[in-house]
């Protein structure tokens, strides 16, 4: 724990504290929005749009999501996004994210996007971050929602793919504010993209990447080291380094931890064995993450609740710290922050009996 309690944590009840949890404003780091197409969109866009579809209803796509791993995921998921195809295909995902958000009162997202998945099946690079950068915009008019795009490459691709996905992005770079990585990560160390990440750094983009997700501490050494990024995408194996956990305590560099998604995944066999409490307890800058809602069981308030449940060592100064870092880790103005956090405070103030 890092930061002064803005409140006394033994007048919360621990019966108070799914429904604080629930009602805390908190900021949303680690969404892929393709991951948040529910099944029943997918089949709506793949009617609208002529796509085929390789299951005969929503019920048979949705009981395919039974994950061994990683990659067994990634297969379904880069399925599923075959049938965006239009802007507004791009924008109702988009929206229908941000309408569940709100309801778990995320008052910012960052959300990543995948390019190469839509590039590579033809659909230009202006029509994904045109749908999605409208949704964004209506976010915040409509739902007072803020929020920001990440463009990731594709790790399982090379590296001249990724400078040739950047310089497709470039005339859109008002759209979005940094670069991440993703996909597959056994076998595709950071390294791999040194070169294309030292080129967005010169161009002041914000850099994040997936790292000890299910690859090993060195992944995160080398996000750390050679890609230089400003966030680590889970980092939860992280736990089994000391030197590199005392370096992100001592750094406060945020983990964008996704806690329904590493059970899902199979990164831990139940959420009793999740390491978010001892993260915590080292001083990291820990955050809670939906990572990808619609396939692993549920948005931002399910993966706060599942993990508190889950973990009964988790009490309300988490809870607090958990929503407090993730403003601390957000790419926000300051003034932003400072305002995000002041609600927090009082909303935790408010709930004391
Ligand atoms: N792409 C979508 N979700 C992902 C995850 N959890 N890890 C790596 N790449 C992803
Ligand atoms: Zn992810």
């Amino acid at each position: 724990m890092t930061a002064a309690l803005p409140f006394d944590p033994a007048r919360i009840p621990a019966a108070a504290l799914p429904g604080l949890l629930a009602r805390m404003p908190k900021a949303e780091l680690h969404i892929h929005i393709e991951g948040s197409l529910e099944p029943e969109l997918i089949f709506e866009l793949a009617r609208r749009n002529g796509v085929s579809l390789p299951y005969p209803s929503v019920e048979a796509l949705r009981a395919a999501y039974a994950f061994t791993d990683l990659q067994s995921f990634l297969d379904i998921y880069y399925a599923g996004a075959s049938v965006l195809l239009q802007p507004q295909d791009f924008y109702d995902m988009a929206w229908a994210y941000f309408e569940r958000a709100a309801a778990d009162q995320v008052v910012h997202a960052e959300l990543f996007f995948d390019p190469q998945t839509h590039t590579a099946r033809g659909v230009p690079m202006a029509t994904v971050i045109e749908g999605l950068s409208r949704a964004c915009a209506d976010a915040q008019t409509k739902l007072g929602i803020s929020s920001a795009l990440i463009l990731c490459f594709l790790r399982h691709l090379s590296e001249a793919e990724a400078f040739d996905t950047l310089e497709a992005a470039l005339p859109l770079r008002q759209h979005f504010i940094g670069v991440g990585l993703d996909s597959s990560e056994r076998g595709h160390p950071p390294e791999k993209f040194a070169r294309v990440f030292a080129k967005c750094r010169e161009l002041g983009l914000k850099l994040v990447a997936h790292a000890g997700e299910e690859g090993p501490p060195a992944y995160i050494w080398s996000a750390l080291d050679v890609l230089q990024v400003q966030r680590i995408d889970h980092g939860v194996r992280s736990v089994e380094d000391a030197a590199l956990m005392q370096r992100l305590a001592a750094s406060r560099m945020p983990l964008t931890v996704c806690p329904l998604s590493n059970v899902k995944l199979c990164v831990y066999g139940t959420m009793a064995e999740h390491q978010l409490p001892a993260l915590l307890d080292a001083g990291l800058c820990a955050t809670v993450n939906s990572d990808d809602p619609a396939y692993f069981g549920g948005y931002m308030n399910a993966n706060f609740l599942a993990t508190f449940e889950a973990l009964p060592q988790l009490g309300a100064q988490h809870a607090w710290q958990l929503a407090a870092n993730s403003f601390e880790a957000s790419f926000v103005p300051e003034a932003q922050k400072a305002q995000m956090k002041k609600a927090l405070d009082e909303c935790f103030a408010s709930a004391m009996v």
